[in-house]
């Protein structure tokens, strides 16, 4: 009997799992054979009364991402209104699923001046652009997925959650990572007691190099101030991890890092402002944009290209002395550190430490889980659960690309999960639908805010 065989026998592949819920999910118990171990995957396909209403507020990268479960299940989610400040994109999701021209708007302030048609909005705009739409639709009677950063300080994250409070809405952060089967599968063998007590964690997020000089060195959240600080522009679904792994508030934060290297003092000799104005060393810069964007193809949803197959069109949008995809990594307007360091203390007294780097030329969390009797090592997309008495090694390896539901569902199956959960939660009104919370979702962006603050005074901070 080969593994297929024996894990649908016990019935545990997905269309089996398709309507266990995420809480009958997390709890069940691990699968092993000889030298593999499995856990239920939950179904995509959302357990709701009928469709759930959404307004896509910020049409861009993720707004279109979340929109598309509707195309996947119209039967769970319909989208019946968009608001873009970029005609274009307002315009394509509109046409994209049938939304008639009264319920297409401009800034996100315009979707409050008419009353309420929906039971949802996804908040997919800007970082700086998070708080006021989120608590004008939670007063309007919205429920609200909501990108993250959930906002730009540790007050307005509390405002939301008592503005989520007092108007009994709920409010879902994307913290995408923790509805993929992978998280869900590496939580389940720590609460399962396949390691034991809990006792450290180490985890750590290697940005991959060019990820790093595209969007926190060239892009959109290359400043701090006008975002958050990289601790939670980039990381903050790692402290969501990590609080969701120990299950136990955190008591103190010690951080460090800084933007060592992406700096003007570090530019080679004669490098021009840009990458395509002759730069002498383009042919060996690993940051070089003519080899991201035009030779690689990385990141090109930036550009809104008319065929991105199209080199010279690639060519010509990083010429664009405008353009800041284009600019010498050495010379941009970017403060994100590079390297960020941090040791946190949880009340029971796990500890974990986590570190984000720059400098890897690979993505995929790496984590490594310590427990009283077995360890558990990961790659983001399989890990291998260790027991000390037995010495067996048992390793869980689902691939996405093997559950027909998952295929396409960017970071590691989380994005549809998520609004699977979400829209169960919001046509049940039920909070506790979602593996998260609103208050722990602010728990660990505060956790987020104090590590900056101790990377910023070098000091030990406590963290309520
Ligand atoms: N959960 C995740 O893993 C994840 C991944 C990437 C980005 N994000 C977050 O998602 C958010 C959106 O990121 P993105 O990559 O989709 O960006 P994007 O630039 O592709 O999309 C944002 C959209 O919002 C629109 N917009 C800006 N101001 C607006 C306003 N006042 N009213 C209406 N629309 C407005 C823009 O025109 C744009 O189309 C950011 O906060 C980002 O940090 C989350």
């Amino acid at each position: 009997m080969d593994r297929k065989e024996f894990l649908r026998n016990l019935g545990f592949l997905t269309a089996g799992a398709a309507l266990l819920s995420s809480e009958q999910v997390l709890s069940a118990s691990p699968v092993p054979t000889d030298n593999e171990v499995d856990f239920p995957v939950k179904g995509l396909k959302a357990n709701v009364k009928g469709p759930v209403k959404v307004i896509i507020i910020g049409a861009g990268n993720r707004g279109r991402t979340y929109a598309e479960y509707a195309k996947k299940f119209p039967e769970c989610m319909q989208v019946v209104g968009v608001s873009d400040i970029r005609e274009s994109r307002k315009n394509a999701m509109g046409d994209r699923f049938g939304i008639p021209q009264e319920h297409r708007f401009g800034d996100w302030s315009e979707v409050f001046s008419v009353p309420r048609f929906a039971d949802a909005v996804v908040i997919s705009t800007p970082d700086d652009t998070h708080y006021h739409p989120c608590m004008k639709a939670l007063q309007w009677g919205y429920d609200v997925l909501l990108e993250k950063p959930v906002a730009q300080s540790e007050k307005e994250c509390t405002d939301i959650a008592a503005q989520a409070h007092k108007y009994g809405r709920i409010v879902a952060v994307c913290h995408v990572l923790r509805y993929s089967p992978y998280f869900r599968a590496m939580y389940q063998a720590i609460h399962s007691g396949m390691i034991g007590k809990l006792i450290s964690i180490q985890h750590m997020e290697p940005i991959e190099c060019r990820h790093m000089a595209h969007s926190y060195v060239r892009g959109n959240w290359r400043d701090s101030k006008k975002t958050t600080p990289i601790i939670l522009a980039k990381s903050c679904h790692d402290l969501d991890i990590l609080r969701w792994f120990v299950g136990k508030p955190c008591k103190s934060i010690v951080a460090d890092g800084s933007l060592t290297w992406f700096k003007s003092e570090n530019a080679p000799e004669g490098a021009p402002k840009r990458c395509t104005d002759g730069c002498p060393v383009e042919s060996t810069c690993p940051y070089s944009a003519i080899d991201i964007y035009v030779k690689r193809k990385q990141h090109l949803g930036v550009f809104d290209l008319k065929n991105p197959k199209d080199e010279s069109e690639i060519m010509s949008k990083i010429s664009d002395p405008s353009n800041e995809w284009g600019r010498c990594v050495y010379y941009c307007d970017n403060d994100q550190p590079d390297h960020f360091v941090s040791e946190m203390v949880f009340e029971d007294g796990t500890t974990a430490s986590f570190s984000m780097e720059a400098f890897t030329p690979y993505g995929g969390r790496r984590t490594r889980v310590m427990g009283t009797t077995g360890y558990i090592e990961g790659d983001g997309k399989q890990f291998t659960v260790y027991e000390f008495r037995s010495n067996r090694k048992l390793v869980w390896d689902k691939k996405i690309s093997d559950i027909p539901e998952y295929k396409g569902s960017g970071h590691g199956g989380g994005d549809m999960a998520l609004v699977c959960d979400f829209l169960e939660a919001v046509s049940a009104h039920d909070e506790s639908l979602l593996t998260s919370s609103i208050d722990a979702s602010i728990e660990s962006h505060v956790m987020g805010f104090r590590a900056e603050k101790s990377r910023l005074s070098r000091k030990k901070v406590e963290v309520k």
